[in-house]
């Protein structure tokens, strides 16, 4: 039988996420697409419309934000339903971890999103001494509405003769406070190791990057690891990169029991 699923946010992911699973209507079938309409425009409380939302799935792909993963992920969890995570700044909160990751009786799954090798980071957690992350970006896919006017406006001013800037250095935290949409991959570096505080970040800002490219450098005890991922933007939102759906297309269909599995 197919595993009854419901998208939870239907932006650039969740379409392309959509998509994709129409061709595995044998391992997933689509039960709800729910966006903010369906969760804040009725006339039930915040928890009834929730319960409707999510009725009948065995797992809720959250492809929405940050703060749905807030508002939503502790009553998807607390009702049974397997949730798996896009917006995985969210799990940046320890408590929200804690909740999502411990609490039960549903589990939390967290994409690879944007990257991979987090198989490898997790394997070695114990013996990780540093992890750094440098994200090179088209200033566009950096620019949102909160960033500072000295950020925002140099930003928009870059242009391919001016080279590249870098425009933050700093830990997972500070990253968060000025570029929240870009923080999914640190996160993911950070709960792969089991500690954001092992995590350096440090964002470019580059005018001739046509593509999103995450370096990673792992220094443990016993090895050294480095990854280079050079992603395409989706068409859809340039701040989000085309692997990060089909990440969530491939890890739906191993929940629905579709492999090879590497473990
Ligand atoms: N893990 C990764 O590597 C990775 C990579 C890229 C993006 N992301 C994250 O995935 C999420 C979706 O990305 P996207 O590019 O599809 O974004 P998007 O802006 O194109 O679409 C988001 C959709 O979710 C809906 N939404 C937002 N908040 C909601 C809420 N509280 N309740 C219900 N619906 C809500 C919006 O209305 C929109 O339709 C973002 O949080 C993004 O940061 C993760």
């Amino acid at each position: 039988m197919a595993m009854g699923v419901v998208l939870l946010g239907y932006g650039a992911i969740g379409r392309a996420v959509h998509r994709s699973l129409a061709e595995h209507q044998e391992d997933v079938e689509v039960l709800r697409i729910v966006d903010r309409a369906v969760l804040e425009g009725g006339a039930q409380n915040a928890a009834t419309a929730l319960g409707d939302a999510i009725a009948g799935a065995q797992l809720v792909i959250e492809c929405a934000s940050p703060a749905a993963v807030r508002s939503y992920g502790p009553g998807i969890i607390g009702s049974g339903s397997h949730l798996l995570v896009a917006s995985l700044g969210a799990l940046v909160d320890p408590q929200l971890a804690q909740c999502l990751l411990h609490d039960g009786p549903g589990r939390c799954y967290l994409s690879t999103g944007a990257i991979g090798g987090l198989d490898l980071i997790r394997a070695t957690a114990a013996t990780i001494e540093q992890i750094t992350l440098c994200t090179r970006k088209a200033p566009l896919a950096l620019l949102h509405p909160g960033l500072p006017e000295h950020l925002r406006s140099l930003l928009a001013g870059l242009r391919p003769e001016h080279g590249p800037e870098q425009v933050l250095s700093g830990s997972v935290a500070d990253a968060i406070k000025l570029f929240p949409s870009n923080i999914n991959v640190a996160a993911a570096l950070g709960l792969a190791a089991g500690n954001m505080a092992l995590v350096r970040v440090q964002i470019i800002a580059d005018p001739t990057a046509r593509r999103t490219t995450h370096s990673i450098n792992v220094q443990t005890s016993s090895g050294k690891y480095s990854f280079e991922i050079s992603n395409l933007p989706d068409p859809a939102n340039p701040a989000t990169s085309a692997l990060t759906a089909r990440s969530m297309v491939s890890g739906v269909l191993r929940l629905a029991g579709r492999g090879p599995h590497f473990i």
